[in-house]
Parts: C-alpha cells; sequence; structure tokens
C-alpha cells in the first residue's frame, strides 16, 4: 500500500519556470497512490501544458472558473473541500500576493480561498530580488500568522543564470511536508529519537576508500516516519544522496569513527536510538596521504577493528530503548537474537539481502523483527517507508510499557 492510498490531493500550479518541476512531484505523489488534482492558473500553462499534468494525474486538469460546456458554478468549493491537502508548487510572488490581499479572480486562488490556511501548503520559488523583496516577505508573513505552510526556497543557481535564494525546495522536502500535513500525529511528541543511517567510508588513500552498498533509505525513512509521530529527531548519516525534511536535525559524517563521536555527543539527550547504519566494521590500519602507486606486486591491506557504536551505547542504556539492525546471509534469527542479547538491545531488525526485495539499494526491504522476549515477527516484502511504521510502532509500544511499569 502506498503513503498516500485515500488521501487526496490539490496541486495548484501558478505560472514559474519551475512548474516543469512539479510533474515530478505528481509522479512521486501518485507513485505513493494519491489522488491527484491539478489545477492551473493561465500563466502556468505557458510553461507546461495541461496535457502533462493530464497524463501524469490521470484527471482532467482544472484551469476555467467558468469553463462553457459544464454548468459547475460550485466546483471551486467541492474541490477544494473534497482535497486533504493543498500544495500550491510553484508559488509565484503574485499568488502569494492575491491571497495575503484576499484576491479571488480565478480557479486556483478562488479554491485556495475556500481551502484556508490549514490544508494549504506553498512552495514559493522566483528570483531572489523577487523573493527578498519586502512585499513578498511581508504577505509570506502576513500568510503564516493566518496558518498557511511554506516549504521555503533554496539558495542555488536560478533560471535567469543568476545564483542566489529562490530555487524551489527540494522534492524531499516538499514531500516531506505533505507527508507531515497528512501523516502527522503527536504520539512520539517530547521523545527525542537519534537514528543512523547509510554507509560509513573508511579512506585508505585520498581517493579510495572502503564502503559499502548501503543506500541510507531504510534509515531516512525510519527518520521521517519518527518525525511524522511528532518526535524530536537527530539524524546521523554517513555519505548518501539523500536529504531529510526540514525538521529534522541533519548531520553527515564519513568515517565510523566520526559516527561513533557524533551518536556519543547527542546520546545523552536522547530516548531512542535506532541504529540503521550499515557501520564498516574495520579501517585500513594505515592511511596514505599520498595516492597509493600501482606496482607490478600485489599489495596487502591491513585492517583494523572499528569501535562497535550499539555496543557502547547498550553498555550505558539508562532507560533508554535501544534498536539494531542485522544484516545476516545465513542463519538470520540464531544470530539476529545473540546480537540482541550482546549489545543490549530492545529490538533487532534483521534482514537477509540476498532474499528477493530485501537489503542495501532496494525500495523495498523483508525483515524479522526480534524483542527481548525472543518473539519473532516476520513481516512480508513492503517498501522501507512502511517497514519503519512497523518499527515505529514497535517502539511506541515499548515506551508506553515503559511508562506504564513506573
Ligand atoms: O554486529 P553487526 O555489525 O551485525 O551489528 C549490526 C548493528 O550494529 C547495526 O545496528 C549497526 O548499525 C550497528 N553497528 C555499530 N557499530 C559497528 C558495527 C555495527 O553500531 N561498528
Amino acid at each position: 500500500m502506498g503513503l498516500f492510498s485515500n488521501k487526496k490531493l490539490l496541486v495548484g500550479v501558478t505560472g514559474g519556470i519551475a512548474a516543469y518541476k512539479t510533474c515530478e512531484l505528481v509522479r512521486e505523489l501518485r507513485k505513493e497512490e494519491a489522488e491527484v488534482q491539478i489545477v492551473m492558473t493561465k500563466a502556468a500553462q505557458k510553461f507546461v501544458a495541461p496535457l502533462t499534468f493530464e497524463t501524469l494525474s490521470d484527471r482532467e486538469v482544472l484551469v476555467e472558473m467558468f469553463p462553457q460546456s459544464k454548468s459547475v458554478a460550485t466546483r471551486h468549493v467541492d474541490v477544494a473541500q473534497w482535497a486533504d491537502c493543498f500544495v500550491v508548487c510553484p508559488a509565484t510572488a503574485n499568488i502569494l500576493g492575491k491571497v495575503a490581499a484576499g484576491i479571488a479572480d480565478d480557479l486556483l486562488s478562488t479554491m485556495i480561498m475556500v481551502a484556508g490556511g490549514e490544508k494549504t501548503i506553498f512552495c514559493p520559488a522566483m528570483n531572489s530580488n523577487m523573493y527578498a523583496n519586502p512585499i513578498v516577505q511581508r504577505n509570506i508573513e502576513t500568510l503564516q500568522r493566518l496558518g498557511y505552510s511554506f516549504v521555503s526556497p533554496e539558495w542555488g543557481e536560478l533560471a535567469c543564470h543568476a545564483e542566489g535564494l529562490g530555487r524551489l525546495a527540494s522534492l524531499e522536502r516538499i514531500l516531506g511536508k505533505i507527508k507531515h500535513q497528512l501523516l502527522g500525529s503527536e504520539e512520539l511528541k517530547g521523545v527525542r529519537v537519534l537514528v543512523t543511517a547509510g554507509p560509513t567510508q573508511e579512506p585508505i588513500d585520498p581517493v579510495r576508500f572502503i564502503t559499502n552498498a548501503s543506500s541510507g533509505k531504510m534509515g531516512f525513512a525510519l527518520a521521517e516516519a519518527a518525525a511524522i509521530r511528532g518526535a524530536e529527531v537527530t539524524l546521523i548519516s554517513g555519505p548518501t544522496n539523500l536529504r531529510p525534511s526540514e525538521d529534522i536535525h541533519f548531520r553527515e559524517v564519513r568515517t565510523t569513527e566520526q559516527m561513533y563521536e557524533a551518536v556519543h555527543e547527542v546520546y545523552p539527550n536522547t530516548d531512542v536510538v535506532i541504529m540503521a547504519a550499515a557501520v564498516s566494521d574495520y579501517r585500513p590500519s594505515v592511511y596514505s596521504e599520498h595516492k597509493l602507486k600501482k606496482s607490478d606486486n600485489s599489495i596487502v591491506l591491513t585492517l583494523e577493528k572499528n569501535p562497535d557504536i550499539l555496543a557502547s551505547l547498550g553498555k550505558n542504556k539508562n532507560g533508554r530503548i535501544l534498536v539494531g539492525f542485522a544484516v545476516e546471509t545465513t542463519d538470520e534469527l540464531k544470530h539476529g537474537k545473540q546480537k540482541l542479547k550482546a549489545k543490549n538491545l530492545d529490538l533487532i531488525v534483521v534482514n537477509n539481502p540476498k532474499q528477493r526485495g530485501a537489503g542495501f539499494a532496494t525500495d523495498t526491504n523483508v525483515v524479522t523483527i526480534i524483542d527481548r522476549q525472543q518473539h519473532v515477527e516476520s513481516l512480508p516484502k513492503l517498501s522501507k517507508p512502511e517497514v519503519a511504521q512497523h518499527i515505529l510502532n514497535r517502539i511506541v509500544e515499548l515506551i508506553f510499557e515503559a511508562k506504564s511499569k513506573k
């Protein structure tokens, strides 16, 4: 089941060049099984043809306030009320100004007026001078005060070739905001969760390193799932291509030793740790300052042991909940149970990357969760965000049990 199945999304497209990026947003929303209705302003149709959005959303695109052929006088009301969430992407200075001033002179602005602030998210994108203009900033402040949400633009190269603040936020950040709006809860409010993700890299020389195939997807999905439930989340990740949503404290590290330091820094102020990182157990004993030269002989690389981060946390638990991951290609359950005990964990999530749909670089995972009572829960093949939800459910149960014992 997709993350947004049964959810209804209204996507308003206004006339900025970033409108082409909204096509990708719609694809992602559809992938997660959201129903998507597109509304376009006149100017937006100059940038992307309605047919493109129609194809991506599998629905007729709405453009006219008063379409001649149909009697739909109250359509702006019906559609705005139908939606669970209304994303205006990209949002131009014009639409922000109109809504802030109470103007409803076309289909999109009228629908925003009906939907109101609670379910509307603006994703502004414009030239940096426009974005910095005090009028635009005042309009954004007004709208925020009235309860409208924003995914702020980013710094970078703009369509006008200048560099500045105004580029549409990344897809990940926009999707993160939508997730919060649609699925957010307060279940983990006040709980401080530390998640680790990705691989680590252990340098051999300035251009070579030892690593593994971890993409970081599982750890990032866990961080997002915890944040959606209202937790205060810190994500410490090895090098990946991923970026978390805005409300997650994010730190990127490279080596296992750096991850060890970062984790121990945060640990005293943490209630739950989920170590999803595929940490490198060994590092080269000697780091060569210069690129190793090729020779005719074979070379021997001596490796030394890295610290076991999770085991070190297990020695100083103090009521915290610790969750580990184990990648095992043989005797998964036996090894999983041993690790749970040896590292003093509350849950261990075991997976075998040799199984179809499981492991590192995939979008899905097939995992078994083992708890301290040695109870084994085997999950079917699920998307990583769905696996994350299951793990979070188990963590919520553990928090509840700990509270009821107090
Ligand atoms: O012992 P093994 O490496 O299989 O244990 C896996 C679990 O321990 C994972 O949760 C991983 O993040 C964590 N780990 C660690 N430090 C290491 C190696 C693994 O925290 N050096």
